[in-house]
């Protein structure tokens, strides 16, 4: 039998825009076969004429949420809005309305999940976000249909495409940071302000959904350690590379004896690791399952046709499935109080000091590193890099350190203890996953 579903679509930016054609493109597609006949019904915008240039028939265009919900042919809302003003306002006025809701908004589910999906079961709606993590990548319903026979024991994901554009042309061209950035702005790559991306908090809200249904427990954002990538050099990028390393900026869930391990900061990987040949705005998202071993997906993390498969395709498994289905854990604002998660984390790393040209400077150093319980991998004096300022590096010579697992304390520790000598100075400091 075929069933009729009513779409609404709240914005029509880069993700509705492309939810709004491939729903009206791949209507008589989604007929045939899945036997569903989606027709969108409402569309909510602020600027009715672009929406008329953009093909949306006069009938459908609203201008607030109230006129959406009203609609009664309208099933279920999609939210492309983004940010958490607004569209939690809307999500949670469509919700009690008893209008299920599809979501690409990653920000509003990271924060506020726990609320949204409460009025969800009150109303017995469905509240769907695959699109939220990794655009077009299925990674959410992997996690909930396809590894959940697993204990999924780590995941480590290139999770946000700007920042994956950016450190890819870094190492490809040997450019420095803001260079790059301005080239990435240029091209639509990265947003007139970054800082979303740049510091890390996408990929955060992102790590705080995956972690949360890979390990079957609420993972707070707050928990989540944080660096971005507005400190990364083209220096310590070819230094890497001379070493065998790619850098990247990973998403880290481990679940381990110790508790629940979540990062996002800049990592080298060796150059071999699956997830190094991720290049310029692809995503990936590497796994691994203790029945299945290793699983890796990989593809368009953002872009209106990627984002929008994701959207249209919780659109249809809400419109195939009958029963509602929400999150695998206990849905609270903060974590479970008996989950223990792990703060200060083991890691390999990579430091470059610049230090006095003298006798006797190796020993103190390594001196610190024995008295901080760090073993060593690697030390080498090394061949200055283009893009070293010479005036500061006057008298002083580069040296790259690569260490041991250690414990994060303890380097940091080391590296106070370096700085204190006064025989130099730590450039970068960049946590290595082998
Ligand atoms: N800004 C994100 C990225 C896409 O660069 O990957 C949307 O999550």
């Amino acid at each position: 039998m075929i069933k009729k579903i009513g779409v609404a679509i709240l914005g029509l930016g880069v993700v509705g825009g492309g939810t709004y054609k491939l729903l009206t493109e791949h209507k008589e597609y989604y007929l045939k076969t899945q036997n569903v006949d989606i027709t969108v019904e409402a569309v909510l915008v602020r600027n009715k004429e672009k929406a008329l240039a953009f093909g949306v028939p006069k009938n459908v265009l609203c201008s607030n949420i109230a006129e959406v919900v009203a609609n009664p042919n309208v099933d279920i809302v999609v939210e492309t809005i983004g940010g958490c003003e607004a569209a939690k306002e809307y999500v949670l006025t469509a919700l009690r309305d008893g209008k299920t809701v599809v979501t690409a908004n990653k920000e509003l589910i990271c924060k506020y999940s726990h609320e949204l999906e409460r009025v969800a079961k009150r109303t017995g709606c469905g509240l769907y976000f695959e699109a939220s993590c990794v655009g077009g990548v299925p990674i959410i319903r992997t996690l909930l249909d396809g590894v959940q026979a697993n204990k999924v024991q780590e995941m480590m994901g290139i999770i946000n495409g700007t920042t994956n554009y950016i450190l890819s042309k870094m190492s490809q061209e040997g450019a420095d940071y803001g260079e790059t950035l301005k080239e990435a702005q240029r091209l639509g790559y990265a947003e007139a302000d970054p800082t979303n991306d740049v510091e890390g908090f996408d990929a955060l809200y992102k790590l705080s959904i995956l972690s949360s249904l890979a390990f079957h427990t609420k993972v707070p954002y707050t928990k989540i350690f944080r660096e971005g990538i507005t400190k990364v050099t083209g220096i310590d990028i070819a230094y890497g590379k001379d070493l065998g390393y790619t850098l990247k900026l990973l998403a880290i869930g481990k679940n381990g004896e110790d508790g629940v391990e979540v990062r996002v900061h800049p990592t080298f990987i060796p150059e071999t690791h699956p997830l190094a040949s991720v290049s310029d705005s692809f995503n990936a998202v590497y796994l691994k399952g203790d029945a299945v071993g290793d699983v890796m997906l990989y593809g368009r993390g953002a872009g209106s046709f990627p984002t929008a498969s994701a959207v249209v395709s919780d659109v249809l498994y809400a419109s195939t499935h009958s029963e509602v289905r929400y999150s695998t854990f206990k849905n609270t604002a903060n974590a479970d109080g008996s989950v223990k998660f792990v703060s200060d984390f083991e890691s390999a790393y990579y430091l470059r000091l610049s230090v006095d040209d003298e006798a006797g400077v190796l020993a103190k150093i390594s001196g610190v590193f024995s008295k901080c319980n760090i073993s060593l991998v690697e030390v080498s004096q090394v061949s200055k890099k283009k893009g070293q300022n010479e005036a500061e590096e006057m008298g002083r010579v580069p040296l790259v350190i690569v260490t041991h697992t250690t414990k994060e304390s303890l380097i940091k520790n080391a590296v106070a203890k370096l700085n204190a000598l006064k025989i130099g100075e730590v450039k970068a400091l960049i946590r290595v996953e082998r």
